[in-house]
């Protein structure tokens, strides 16, 4: 496995392999590799014959109050797990050399990224589907993972890719979980071992919408009252929203179509930000 700096040294790194004709494919992350970005690195590994790993905290995608500055960079281990789930080629620039000085130019997908998270972080994901282009135009892969914990910024990505004609797969990946039911996140490093007991009840809530939906229940409304009711019973959660949503579009599902909505839910537990979702189907 290779590890590279910049943006000419992995074109050299790639250069070979394209002329050989092999697929690349690319898994972009922020670092602090959990179970979950090697789920992410296994599937890019069943998909391409050359696993790019993107790792770079990238800080247009923060907002002025939010944790750049404390985001864990764990590189030692991260080179450690991409090395045991069979990357290729970890890509893990500096600020300084993958932005360019002064830089201007900006991605904006529009209506799919401004409700739910783009409420709540404004810039987030302008920040998101900028760096994911630059990395989309450095690597050149074929197919490129994203995990579905992140829904929005999925839908984000799908979006982009259609409207600017990047040949690209995009392939999502299935939450990965704790054995507790919560969702596997980078920030969940920020939960002591309380926090961490009452984050089960966010899996458990995304859980009971589904039940309602097994029983007959179509209606939106009446499923969120039920949901909402209870995590408001949760000490220390502050919701920031709780939506059914088209998970193409994000725009807001009156009625439950079965595989086609997902109800999403973000908030605050103490002081990290933990977002889930869960289609329904
Ligand atoms: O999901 C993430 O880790 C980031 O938002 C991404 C896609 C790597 C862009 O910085």
């Amino acid at each position: 496995m290779q590890v590279v700096r910049t943006v000419p040294e992995l074109q050299k790194a790639l250069a070979p392999k394209r002329q050989q004709g092999l697929t690349i494919g690319l898994v972009p992350t922020m670092g602090c590799l959990h179970s979950g970005h090697q789920a992410l690195i296994a599937r890019a590994k069943k998909e391409s014959a050359v696993v790019v790993v993107s790792i770079f905290v990238n800080p247009t995608q923060f907002g002025p109050n939010e944790d750049f500055a404390r985001y864990p960079r764990t590189f030692a281990a991260d080179e450690q797990a991409c090395r045991e789930s069979g990357a290729d080629i970890i890509f893990a620039p500096t600020t300084e050399d993958f932005y360019a000085r002064n830089a201007s130019t900006w991605v904006n997908v529009g209506q799919v990224s401004e409700g739910l998270c783009g409420k709540f972080r404004p810039g987030h994901f302008q920040g998101v589907a900028t760096v994911v282009t630059m990395l989309f135009n450095a690597v050149q892969p074929q197919v490129a993972i994203f995990g579905q914990k992140d829904l929005q910024q999925l839908a984000v990505i799908r979006r982009l890719v259609r409207d600017l004609h990047f040949p690209i797969k995009i392939i999502a990946h299935e939450t990965v979980r704790e054995p507790n039911g919560v969702a596997m996140s980078s920030r969940n490093r920020y939960l002591s071992d309380d926090e961490k007991c009452k984050a089960e009840s966010i899996p458990r809530a995304l859980q009971m919408a589904q039940s309602l939906v097994d029983k007959g229940e179509t209606d939106a409304h009446r499923i969120l009252t039920v949901v909402k009711e209870n995590l408001s019973k949760l000490p220390d959660f502050q919701i920031q929203y709780v939506e059914i949503v088209n998970s193409e579009t994000m725009a807001s599902c009156p009625n439950i179509k079965r595989g086609e909505c997902a109800i999403v839910i973000a908030g605050f537990l103490g002081k990290t930000r933990l977002i889930d979702n869960l289609i329904l189907r």
